[in-house]
């Protein structure tokens, strides 16, 4: 099944309120807990790493990663004014939480964390996204991004939607994951598979950007993991 791109960014307010809405607690708990296995043997992580969660939305992730490595300098990236909005929101309403202080928001396009200019060049050490690169039209600018904000060993953690064969799996799964969802969330469901990408795919753009030490798995009945480092 072809790909069928769907807007990059999340800004309708309705939209935006059915996505924090949304109780996405398991797949997020999967995530940092498959993300916390892959950092296990790095001692960076004991000291004050800086950590990007591009295409932050809400702050879902961003908030667990603060709160799981405290030392950590955590910083959410999202260019939809609306959910950097809602994420900031979310935090003021939880500032007794220590560990949000470590914890910023930037609205920023990740196409601009390509350039030498960019605030995060050469400066992470660690790298993740959750359901973001499906969203992202053209994908060779997120992986040059990936390789202009890395530290040298920079450790890589990405997670998406995986694009399935057929229209028909397509509903399968929104059918057996969205029970009694609001409209809003199917459609944008719907619209996330139809523009996500296939391993193949991910595994080919990974290579014509060049990075060696990426590796990509089938999760589950829907998602991609793209698992490693980034050396330069
Ligand atoms: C499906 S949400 C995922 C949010 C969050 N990562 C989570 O797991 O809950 C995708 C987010 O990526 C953002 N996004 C998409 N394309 C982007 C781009 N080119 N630059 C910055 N943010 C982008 C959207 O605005 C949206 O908030």
């Amino acid at each position: 099944m072809k790909r069928v791109t769907e807007e990059e960014l999340m800004t309708d307010p309705d939209q935006v309120k059915a996505y924090m809405e949304a109780d996405f607690s398991l797949s997020e708990e999967s995530m940092v807990n498959q993300l916390a296995e892959t950092l296990r043997n790095y001692e960076f992580m004991l000291e004050e790493p800086l950590i990007l969660d591009l295409g932050c939305g809400p702050g879902n992730i961003s908030e667990r990663i603060a709160s799981r490595w405290r030392r950590a300098k955590v910083y959410g990236i999202d260019d939809s004014i609306e959910m950097i909005r809602v994420a900031n929101e979310r935090k003021r309403l939880n500032d007794r939480k220590t560990s949000f202080k470590r914890l910023v928001y930037k609205k920023m396009n990740i196409s601009s964390l390509t350039t030498d200019k960019s605030l995060f060049k050469d400066c992470a050490d660690v790298v993740v996204s959750n359901s973001l690169i499906h969203h992202i039209h053209d994908p060779s600018s997120f992986f040059s991004a990936l390789i202009n904000i890395s530290k040298n060993g920079a450790i890589h953690f990405h997670r998406d939607l995986r694009r399935p064969n057929t229209f028909e799996e397509v509903l399968d799964i929104q059918k057996r994951n969205l029970v009694n969802a609001p409209e809003i969330l199917v459609r944008d469901f719907t619209a996330s598979l139809l523009a996500a990408h296939t391993c193949k795919e991910v595994e080919g753009y990974i290579e014509s950007a060049g990075i060696k030490n990426l590796s990509v798995y089938e999760k589950d009945d829907r998602y991609i993991d793209i698992v490693g480092y980034i050396s330069k």
